[in-house]
């Protein structure tokens, strides 16, 4: 059966991916805050905790989709 290329798992997937290199970015920019040996401001915690908050859902369901898959009857991961 031909599924349409647009999918929600993809779309999800994406945005996992991405949001992994903004977590990232966010991550070395506190390390750097961290490093100067004052206190940062609360905004540049915010740049690791806004991503990881977004990366827990969609990563959850990443992990879910195999076997979401395997009980609608399919073969699982494709
Ligand atoms: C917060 C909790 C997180 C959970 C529960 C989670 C879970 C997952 C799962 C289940 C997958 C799919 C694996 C597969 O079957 O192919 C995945 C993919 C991935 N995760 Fe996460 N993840 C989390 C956080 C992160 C973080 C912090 C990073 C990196 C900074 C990250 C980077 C990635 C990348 C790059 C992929 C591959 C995406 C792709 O296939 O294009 N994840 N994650």
């Amino acid at each position: 059966m031909t599924r349409s290329r647009w999918s929600w798992s993809t779309w999800i997937r994406q945005c996992h991916r991405w949001l992994s290199i903004a977590f990232t970015a966010g991550f070395l920019v506190n390390i750097v805050a961290i490093s100067t040996g004052q206190d940062p401001a609360f905004w540049v915690y915010l740049l690791v905790l806004i991503p990881l908050f977004l990366l827990l859902p969609s990563g959850l369901y990443l992990f879910v989709l195999p076997y979401a898959a395997r009980r609608r009857g399919g073969r699982g991961a494709a």
